[in-house]
């Protein structure tokens, strides 16, 4: 009996220090830098009032109403303050809530799915190193909330598949970095991508533009098609245009894109070397939307 007693003590004390391993393993710095360029503070911090925080309340127009960014502050009333790792996992991972609840996929976790579960974790260390802010939650401007809330179970049914990044051997690791940072980072395919009439992505038109998108925006065809996507694009145009927004033609890009380049001013040169090389390596395909 003594013995078995030892033998869980032992178990015990061994679950006790991985744990304790694996919370130093948390690098707060990769989580920030990640954090920005996957563009969370775009829909959770409103910017006006100077406010730098995640605290919420960003209205995001889409073809199903109007949906607001939720305060993701270590707030233990208002926020995510007593959210377990496994909470934000599963949050980003399976857009679910720790009350069981599916979110919608306007939070993309269609794309954050592909996160590696270091990355997420790095990202919520980050978070929870921010001040905690008592904001109440805007509520969304649907015309069936509670409907809509359950009809996303089948949505997520439909189109909606947990997956982690699926890394190519047969590519370099640049063009594997290029596509995680596209495809689960920095979630181009959110916006550029088109979306058939529930609003879930039609992945074989993969970032060929899309009319109606997140925020109503239409966004164009990014990939290298010449007549109606970004084939004409140099690859240092194309450095340039993720460095600073200005277009081939010298115009600057707007609106939500802005934002996107705003985020990347932080980018590393290996990932933007990434990015470019993955882009310019599609599939050109064509798209109604000019680029
Ligand atoms: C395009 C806008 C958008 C982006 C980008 C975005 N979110 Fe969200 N997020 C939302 C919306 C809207 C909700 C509320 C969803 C709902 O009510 O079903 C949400 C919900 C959440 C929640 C659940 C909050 C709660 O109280 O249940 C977490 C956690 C979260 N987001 C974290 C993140 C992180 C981390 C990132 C960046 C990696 C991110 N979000 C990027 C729009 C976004
Ligand atoms: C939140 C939505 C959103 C996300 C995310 C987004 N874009 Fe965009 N993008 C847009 C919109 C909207 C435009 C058009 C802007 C305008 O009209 O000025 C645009 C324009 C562009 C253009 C200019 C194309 C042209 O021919 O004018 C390129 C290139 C581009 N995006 C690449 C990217 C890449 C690469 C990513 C991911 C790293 C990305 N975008 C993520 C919304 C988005």
């Amino acid at each position: 009996m003594i013995n078995l007693f030892l033998i869980f003590l032992i178990i015990g004390a061994g679950i006790t220090s991985q744990t304790r391993a694996n919370e130093i393993k948390y690098d707060k710095e990769r989580g920030k830098y990640l954090f920005n360029i996957s563009g969370c503070k775009n829909c959770h911090t409103q910017k006006k009032d100077g406010n730098k925080l995640p605290a919420g309340g960003v209205r995001i127009k889409t073809p199903f109403g109007i949906f607001y960014g939720s305060n993701i502050t270590p707030d233990k009333e208002f926020g995510i303050g007593d959210w377990r790792d496994m909470d934000f996992l599963n949050a980003l991972k399976k857009g679910i809530s720790p009350t069981g609840n599916h979110y919608f996929p306007v939070f993309p976790y269609n794309s954050y799915t592909q996160l590696t579960n270091r990355d997420i974790l790095d990202i919520k260390s980050y978070i929870f190193s921010l001040p905690p802010v008592a904001i109440k939650n805007i509520k969304h401007e649907l015309k069936f909330p509670k409907l809509m809330r359950k009809a996303t179970y089948f949505w997520k049914l439909l189109f909606f598949k947990e997956r982690d990044f699926e890394y190519v051997n047969q590519k370099s690791p640049n063009w594997n970095r290029g596509a995680y940072l596209v495809r689960a980072v920095a979630h181009c395919g959110e916006c550029h991508s088109p979306r058939n009439i529930f609003g879930g992505i039609k992945n074989y038109k993969s970032l060929s533009g899309n009319m109606t998108g997140l925020h109503n925006l239409s966004a164009p065809n990014i990939t290298p098609d010449i007549a109606t996507g970004i084939g004409k694009w140099t690859k240092s145009e194309f450095i340039d245009f993720l460095q600073s927004g200005m277009l081939p033609n010298g115009d600057f890009t707007g609106g939500k894109m802005a934002e996107v380049i705003d985020n990347f001013s932080v980018l590393k040169r290996k990932d933007t070397k990434a990015i470019t090389d993955y882009i310019l390596s599609l599939k050109p395909r064509k798209g109604n939307i000019g680029g």
